[in-house]
């Protein structure tokens, strides 16, 4: 592994989206077509329902999520399903082979995956209270009402919207593909099938370079009104010498009223782990740098 961990060149650091940017949380197709439930479908589940590796996981597909991950599958941003990668409080993830859409010739952008993440949110998760803390303060989610099933989709869609403004802000995350219902589409972080390690389970032969990085982009997230709020050696990957931010799921702009102790707490946690990589930072004076050389009010 190289250890240069070179520094993502933002390309767009204008237009990443504001805080009245609007993130359509209304019925999705994928709703409709649970609605329909045509021969098609019925077939389709049929088929999951006998992959091997969804067996053991069966029960976190109710009906509306096996539509998404059809509509996922008609619509060409995956092929065929494959193993789970982790399994989460909120969410599981799978590795998928990516379709069409996914490889390059679709509406996702201009790069090409032939693997890919799908990251399943479980409706039924039990702390989806703590879920609507992180949206109510965002003012793009200011119309959400309280049901369950509501809090799960627009957390799904905040994620998706958060990646793709923490990449036009220059920060190294999974190329966002495609949302729909409670599934995100995401880059494969890894290699033939294998995920990449996160920063808690690689080995770190310049943790300088390695925490200059990370300080740069937490530093361009702030920049753009964003505070990670989940931010440690867990939700850090490293993958082709690069580090990647994971996660963004309950990530909040910096107008949301506990932005200021998420951003503290972040910094702790960055500042932990690299002191006991030898390092001597600290978290206070890590969240200061950040607030000095950011400027998310512009
Ligand atoms: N795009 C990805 N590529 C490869 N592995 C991933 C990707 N996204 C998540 N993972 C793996 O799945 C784990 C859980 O994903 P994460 O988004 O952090 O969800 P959770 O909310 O469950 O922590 C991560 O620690 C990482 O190992
Ligand atoms: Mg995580």
């Amino acid at each position: 592994m190289t250890e240069e961990y070179d520094l993502l060149e933002p390309d767009n650091v204008e237009g990443v989206g504001d805080e009245w940017e609007e993130i359509d949380v209304s019925d999705t197709a994928a709703d409709q077509v649970q609605r329909q439930r045509d021969r098609e479908f019925n077939e389709f589940r049929e088929r999951l329902k006998n992959t091997e590796q969804f067996k053991v996981e069966q029960s976190v597909f109710d009906d509306a999520t096996l539509a998404a991950l059809y509509k996922l599958v008609q619509d060409g941003y995956v092929e065929a399903f494959g193993g789970p990668i982790s399994s989460g409080k909120e969410a599981n993830v799978y590795l998928a082979l990516g379709g069409e859409a996914s490889r390059g010739d679709g509406s996702s952008g201009d790069q090409s995956h032939d693997e890919v993440a799908v990251k399943v949110y479980r409706i039924n998760a039990s702390d989806f209270r703590d879920m609507r803390e992180y949206l109510v303060g965002d003012p793009r989610f200011e119309e959400l009402s309280g049901d369950k099933k509501r809090v799960v989709l627009a957390w799904t869609r905040k994620e998706f919207a958060n990646l793709k403004r923490a990449q036009k802000a220059g920060v190294r995350v999974p190329d966002p593909i495609a949302v729909e219902r409670n599934v995100l589409v995401m880059e494969f972080l890894g290699t033939d099938g294998d995920r990449a390690p996160t920063l808690d389970d690689a080995h770190l032969e310049n943790p300088e370079t390695a925490f200059e990085v990370v300080r740069e982009y937490m530093r361009r997230l702030y920049d753009v009104g964003l505070v990670h709020g989940d931010l440690s050696e867990y939700n850090i990957v490293v993958h082709d010498g690069e580090l990647c931010i994971i996660d963004l799921g309950q990530a909040v702009t910096v107008h949301h009223p506990n932005s200021g102790e998420f951003l503290t707490r972040d910094c702790a946690n960055v500042a932990a782990f690299f002191n006991r990589q030898g390092m001597d930072v600290r978290g206070d004076e890590l969240e200061e740098w950040i607030r000095e050389h950011a400027d998310p009010d512009k």
